[in-house]
């Protein structure tokens, strides 16, 4: 999730900066700059797009040798030349680079304003480069600090001023930076990977820490001014690990960090003492989707299975007939869509093709159009009328993961949002929101528990070329969704379908052995399912069972348990799936397949 350099020492910094944002660009971006001190001031050169749209802009010949750099991953404000890093306060002495979501941003650019300062950009960002021109009288990393006082939210900051040159102040809180230890030089970065190319020795920022850096020195403090000692330490990472923070693939790293994904998109958006979601993306057509007489939720792959979930959700709680629909067929089958249909774009890359030919159908036939999806800016975002960001950071595995349960939360969060403002009482709203603000913790629970037994089944059955992937009501997308991504990544054929079909035709495929995954987590149709096993069973099929913990019974039909933490119906999706997802992942490791660039996929499908 987008990624910072900057540097004070000898050497030019102009290459080493550009050389840093090179090797930050697996974590994800839409934009970049850097900003160097020259003779006559602050000197920024950044853009949207590829870092190579930066290098053919910028003065390599550039004898500065101090300056920090950026690759910025939208949160808040398009990724457009202007809101791309780094950003200056009124004064063009100070700029800064900022990874992070500065929650109450809202609150200071109002401050700022009511002091006469005129904002330039969009980003949450700016308010923290003004605010520190604001405090600032002469000493940076005083000005950083009172102005920290006043922040929430999450930095990781990099900060320069004209009146200092070589001193660059940094900052951490709950977001990476690390300091690489050089002769006669400093460089600061989100991780290793742009600092081992100059050296192997680091010292490591920790949350509520402020690092005054010069080319000879740097002094680490608290927030408080607390003097702070640290001994530096040796990289022993690779490049190649370090990318992957540790993991294998990308998509288990994805897989693994879904806690703190699902954490940020829920971020601010539940109150529970009053029992209320807040979208400020729907504010402003929140009557308009009150009073739509009909949903129709359009995605492709992964996404359309968590519009499935969707689909359940709205009809529960928001009472309004709700449809999902192939984004593909969509758009071609003359579809009926009128001023009182309400459609929503599900999207992670919000690229997709398809999907985007869906939702500018829809708008040509006069309904209201709205986003889901993760990357801010994006095409299906900037085209539809409204919407509500993933912010579960840039997703680089090709098999969907964190996305998929983003997508599913913040579709959680929509069906409350209208529920509250149709038929869901306050206290059904309250019950609804401390479930879903556990997820984070029990999914967390969840990694902790279920990935020895998801490796077991995956050993066990891997050769295997048919699955069967079964589940009912929320559970059944869950099914859906389980078997795309084994067959994507791993090449395995296998089929999801809502468990009560099987007597219509399918459970003629089972054959001796043959692994079939339940999704079985307590529910209204629990008996119904158990059912479902047991005529698996009698055939031969070999039971997979993904259970409620506690649930001791459901062992006896089935030959693997993997047990996920109780939540309620409607939020099992985003526990059931995780299982799943390693089971895929460590089927596709087994099978010796390219995990994160499987044969014949792309991360995002921008042709039809
Ligand atoms: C899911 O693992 C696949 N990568 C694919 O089905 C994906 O979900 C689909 O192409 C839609 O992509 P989008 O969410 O970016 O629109
Ligand atoms: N929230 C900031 C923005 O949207 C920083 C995002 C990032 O971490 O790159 O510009």
């Amino acid at each position: 999730m987008c990624g910072i350099i900057g540097y004070v020492g000898h050497r030019p910094v102009v290459p080493i900066l550009i050389e840093g944002l090179n090797r930050l660009e697996y974590r994800g971006y839409d934009s970049a700059g850097v900003a160097v001190v020259n003779g006559s001031g602050l000197e920024i050169t950044k853009a949207a797009g590829r870092i190579s749209v930066l290098e053919e802009m910028i003065d390599f010949e550039s004898k500065n040798t101090f300056g920090i750099g950026h690759t910025r991953w939208a949160t808040h404000g398009a990724p457009n030349d202007t809101n791309a890093h780094p950003h200056i306060d009124s004064s063009e002495k100070i700029a800064v680079v900022h990874n992070g979501i500065i929650e109450n941003y809202k609150s200071l650019r109002t401050f700022l304003e009511q002091h006469g300062v005129t904002f330039k950009t969009d980003t949450d960002t700016e308010v923290v480069a003004q605010l520190i021109g604001h405090f600032y009288d002469g000493d940076l990393e005083r000005a950083v600090r009172r102005a920290l006082r006043e922040v929430s939210g999450t930095y990781g900051l990099g900060v320069i001023c004209t009146e200092e040159p070589g001193v660059m102040v940094a900052a951490r809180k709950g977001s990476p930076l690390i300091i690489g230890v050089g002769q006669g030089e400093h460089i600061l970065a989100s991780d290793a990977s742009a600092i081992l190319s100059h050296t192997s020795q680091v010292v490591y920022l920790d949350d509520g820490e402020i690092a005054r850096i010069e080319a000879g020195n740097f002094r680490l403090t608290t927030l408080d001014n607390v003097p702070i000692s640290k001994e530096t330490e040796e990289v022993e990472w690779s490049l190649e690990e370090i990318e992957r923070a540790g993991y294998e693939h990308f998509m288990l790293k994805e897989i693994m960090e879904q806690p703190e994904s699902m954490r940020n998109c829920l971020r601010g958006r539940i109150d529970l003492t009053e029992g209320a979601v807040h979208l400020g993306g729907l504010v402003d057509c929140t009557r308009e989707l009150v009073r739509a007489k009909r949903f129709i939720l359009t995605a492709c792959g992964t996404a359309w299975h968590a519009a499935l979930v969707g689909e359940y959700l709205f009809e529960e709680f928001v009472r309004i007939p709700t449809e999902v629909e192939y984004a593909s067929e969509f758009r071609y089958r003359n579809p009926i869509v009128d001023d009182g249909t309400a459609v929503i774009a599900v999207s992670q890359s919000g690229e997709t093709a398809d999907t985007l030919a869906a939702l500018r159908e829809a708008k040509q036939r006069g309904a209201l159009v709205l986003g889901v999806v993760n990357t801010v800016g994006s095409t299906i975002a900037r085209e539809t009328d409204a919407g509500v960001y993933l912010h579960v950071g840039p997703e680089i595995g090709v098999a969907s993961t964190k996305a998929f349960t983003g997508q599913v939360a913040v579709l959680a969060l929509m069906a409350c949002y209208l529920g509250r403002r149709k038929h869901m009482s306050p206290a059904a709203a309250a019950d609804y929101l401390q479930a879903l603000s556990r997820i984070p913790e029990q999914m967390q629970e969840t990694l902790d528990k279920v990935n020895v037994e998801s490796e077991k089944v995956a050993e066990r059955y891997s050769q295997r070329n048919n699955w069967l992937y079964l589940g009912r009501g929320y559970n059944y997308p869950v099914a859906l969704e389980g078997a795309l991504k084994l067959k994507e990544i791993s090449y395995i054929h296998s089929e999801g379908l809502p468990a009560a079909e099987m007597k219509h035709g399918p459970i003629a495929l089972i054959t001796e052995g043959m692994p079939v995954v339940f999704i079985a987590t307590s529910g209204l149709q629990y008996e119904k399912i158990i059912s479902n096993m047991c005529e698996v069973q009698s055939r031969g099929g070999s039971v997979i069972a993904i259970a409620t913990e506690g649930d001791h019974e459901i062992a006896k039909q089935a030959d693997h348990v993997i047990y996920v933490p109780h939540t309620i119906e409607p939020l099992q999706p985003l526990l059931a799936s995780i299982p799943l997802q390693l089971i895929a992942y460590h089927a596709a490791v087994i099978r010796g397949c390219n995990v994160d660039k499987p044969r014949n996929l792309a991360k995002s499908v921008t042709v039809e």
